[in-house]
């Protein structure tokens, strides 16, 4: 394209060069990184790349349906679409700690994605939305100085196990070069500037044994916060807002009844790198109509409380 910037026309030159005419996979998580990831590979080298993407019944609301609206349709890239919900939430039941829920997730992710990319045996190349800061973490990890406080989202056994050469495209970028990769590779906006999400997903924010019916709840609560929040243009000036699912329950009353049912917590932060962040001083007008509609329209939830720590000594998620 003549009027595309220099630097794309750069960065598909050179996945061309790397690749040839081999096969890609990439697995496909709905995030910036790997969005980004897919629309440069896409338009680099087409059908020779195939994207995986799993649900694993952990995804914010209608999350696969835009991940599959925005690759599948719209661009045309070839995506699978493995539907896990069952498997993810079968093995993590009766599991309450949060390391060990994400070491479950992780495993899980591994063992899909790996019987996928089976099925593609013609495939070289495993791509991934490594970026910089990513580099310069896991470098540190090997000397111990990254934070193990949480173990963070980790397939770093996939290329060795299937025999993959690892393509990372944006290796050499810092978040907001792939942000301006992704806009001018036209991606949509919200896609681009949306908060980070994380790998583990609501399996963090849905505090104890995760189920299905916390997770439906919590999509719906968490829906409306975000919907509220663009409203409100308050989306872009924080840096990640969700809800948070307690397995607790409170008394209310609902016209002439007595209710008894969960709470949700609301967390917005704002934050330079996510090592420290403050709590986001939100209006309490926006916070009140945030609470009236959870609780009027999810059947469920009859509490919301506002998180009001800052990290540290709280970390952003509750998990
Ligand atoms: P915390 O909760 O440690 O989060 O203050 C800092 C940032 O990291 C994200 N996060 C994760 N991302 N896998 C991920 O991919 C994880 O297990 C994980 N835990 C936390 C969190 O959403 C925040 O942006």
């Amino acid at each position: 394209d003549w009027n595309m910037p220099d630097y794309v026309t750069e960065a598909i030159e050179k996945v061309r060069a790397q690749v040839g005419k081999e096969e890609v996979i990439l697995g496909l998580s709905g995030g910036v990184d790997s969005s980004v990831v897919a629309a440069l590979l896409h338009r680099a080298i087409g059908d020779q790349l195939t994207c995986v993407f799993v649900d694993n019944g952990l995804l914010r609301l209608n999350e696969a349906e835009q991940v599959m609206e925005t690759f599948a349709r719209n661009l045309g890239v070839k995506v699978i679409h493995v539907d896990a919900t069952e498997q993810f939430m079968g093995h993590l039941k009766g599991v309450s700690d949060p390391e060990a829920k994400r070491k479950i997730i992780g495993r899980e992710f591994v063992e899909v994605f790996q019987a996928e990319a089976q099925k593609l045996p013609n495939a070289k190349w495993l791509a991934q939305g490594t970026i910089y800061p990513d580099v310069i973490e896991s470098a540190g990890s090997k000397t111990g100085k990254a934070h193990t406080i949480k173990s963070h989202h980790n397939v770093g056994g996939l290329p060795e196990t299937l025999k993959l050469k690892l393509l990372e495209p944006l290796r050499e970028l810092f978040k907001d070069e792939v942000r301006e990769l992704g806009i001018a590779l036209g991606l949509p906006h919200d896609m681009v500037y949306r908060h980070p999400f994380p790998g583990p997903g609501l399996g963090v924010r849905i505090l104890g044994e995760v189920k299905k019916e916390f997770a439906d709840l919590l999509r719906r609560a968490d829906a409306i916060f975000i919907d509220e929040l663009r409203a409100a243009d308050w989306y872009d000036k924080t840096s990640q807002a969700f809800a948070v699912f307690l397995p607790v329950k409170s008394v209310g009353v609902m016209g002439d009844g007595r209710t008894y049912e969960y709470v949700v917590a609301l967390r917005a932060v704002q934050t330079q790198d996510f090592m420290t962040a403050h709590w986001a001083e939100l209006p309490h007008s926006l916070l009140g109509k945030v609470s009236n509609r959870i609780i009027n329209e999810v059947r469920g939830i009859n509490r919301v409380v506002y998180d009001i720590s800052g990290k540290p000594p709280a970390t952003i998620e509750w998990e």
